[in-house]
């Protein structure tokens, strides 16, 4: 149920969630920054800004990782806010007030929908016939209303936006079949393949299939390069919602699995990659690295491949990192007796063990 007070207790997953889009923005603001001389940040569900124990909200953290950064950012950095609730956009405008902003940050907090603001901004954009500065926007509801897909979609047509998006599956699961709401589902997912997710009785099978129809409307109809999803679960160890992050940037890939590993740190709340469902991986403050073997020798078993090759496909289609695999897995299986992989070239000066860029390996 979502809250009707102005401002509400802060939940386990909230914080973590927090930490995730902390470490994210920690990473992304000075490379997205060192190369475009102005950002936009859009927090489209913005909320107050503070929780009931005085915890900060979603726009504070992002404003305060920006103007407390250790790279010192120069570029102009444009902080959207939006917010539907007078009361809560009140609050959110006094908390943003207490701030010092530098010159080169700006900010808009906005009393509004975000569908209908964000249709504005791309409006704009399109008439003035401008480029969209690279964005990240955070998609943060409480439930599933007024985040059309076809919205997603034509922000992620600007190929150098990245989205961070809140899929509330308990509620997005538990009202499917109800009647009077096809047309929010079809808005939400934009298309009606959802029906048949009704038929599904199994818990299980309809959570996959759910996920996996948003996962595709992303990567096939948005053509978004790069999307991964983690799975929040709540203390009864059932989902609570999905985080869909979708990105066309490697880079940008690199440094949210980076922010998902740290935030393990936290403790006491479960996420997992569920990019694959029928693979998910638990976060963990030591990465299973025999699975991260099993995965790699079940693509390359038998075949030679280039490191960058791998490294490639650990970042992209794992839950692993690009730290992950080489002093854990590779050199491991280079040392056993027998030996697990044979180096088909060397490069430069690579001791045993060791696995630079270039080297060719083959998977015994
Ligand atoms: C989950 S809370 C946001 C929490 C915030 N992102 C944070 O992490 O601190 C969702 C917020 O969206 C607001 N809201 C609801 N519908 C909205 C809409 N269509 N557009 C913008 N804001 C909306 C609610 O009033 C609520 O404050």
């Amino acid at each position: 149920m979502s809250p009707r007070t102005t401002c509400w207790d802060i939940e386990k997953h909230t914080r973590a969630k927090h930490l995730i889009l902390r470490r994210y923005l920690q990473a992304w603001l000075p490379i997205m920054t060192s190369w475009s001389g102005r950002v936009l940040y859009i927090d489209g569900f913005a909320g107050p800004g503070i929780y009931n124990g005085g915890e900060e909200g979603s726009p504070i953290i992002a404003l305060k990782e920006a103007i407390l950064h250790t790279a010192k950012i120069k570029s102009e950095v444009v902080f959207i806010f939006i917010e539907a609730e007078s009361d809560r956009h009140q609050v959110l405008k006094q908390q943003v007030e207490t701030l010092s902003i530098p010159s080169n940050m700006k900010f808009n907090c906005i009393h509004g929908r975000f569908d209908e603001h964000l249709t504005q901004v791309l409006d704009y954009v399109g008439e003035q016939k401008k480029t969209l500065a690279p964005t990240f926007a955070f998609v943060d509801p409480f439930g599933f209303s007024h985040t059309p897909f076809s919205l997603i979609s034509r922000l992620m047509q600007n190929r150098s936006c990245e989205v961070l998006i809140t899929f509330m599956y308990e509620e997005i699961n538990r009202f499917l079949a109800h009647p009077d709401l096809p047309d929010r589902y079809d808005v939400l997912f934009g298309c009606t393949e959802w029906r048949d997710g009704i038929k599904i009785s199994g818990s299980q099978e309809r959570k996959q299939f759910i996920h996996d129809l948003y996962m595709k409307q992303l990567t096939a109809t948005a053509r978004i390069k790069h999307v991964r999803s983690f799975e929040m679960l709540n203390d009864g160890n059932r989902t609570d919602y999905f985080l869909f992050f979708g990105t066309n940037n490697y880079e940008g890939l690199k440094q949210m699995k980076s922010a998902l590993w740290k935030a393990d740190e936290l403790g006491g709340f479960q996420f997992s990659d569920t990019t694959d469902i029928t693979q998910s991986l638990l976060f963990q403050a030591v990465p299973d690295y025999a699975d991260l073997k099993q995965r790699i020798c079940q693509k390359f078993q038998g075949r030679q491949v280039r490191v960058d090759d791998l490294e490639k496909f650990i970042v992209i289609e794992t839950p692993y990192r690009e730290t992950h695999y080489k002093a854990n897995v590779l050199r491991p299986m280079e040392l056993s007796s027998p030996p697990e992989l044979e180096i088909i070239h060397r490069t430069g000066q690579n001791r045993r063990g060791t696995f630079p860029s270039g080297t060719m390996i083959k998977f015994l």
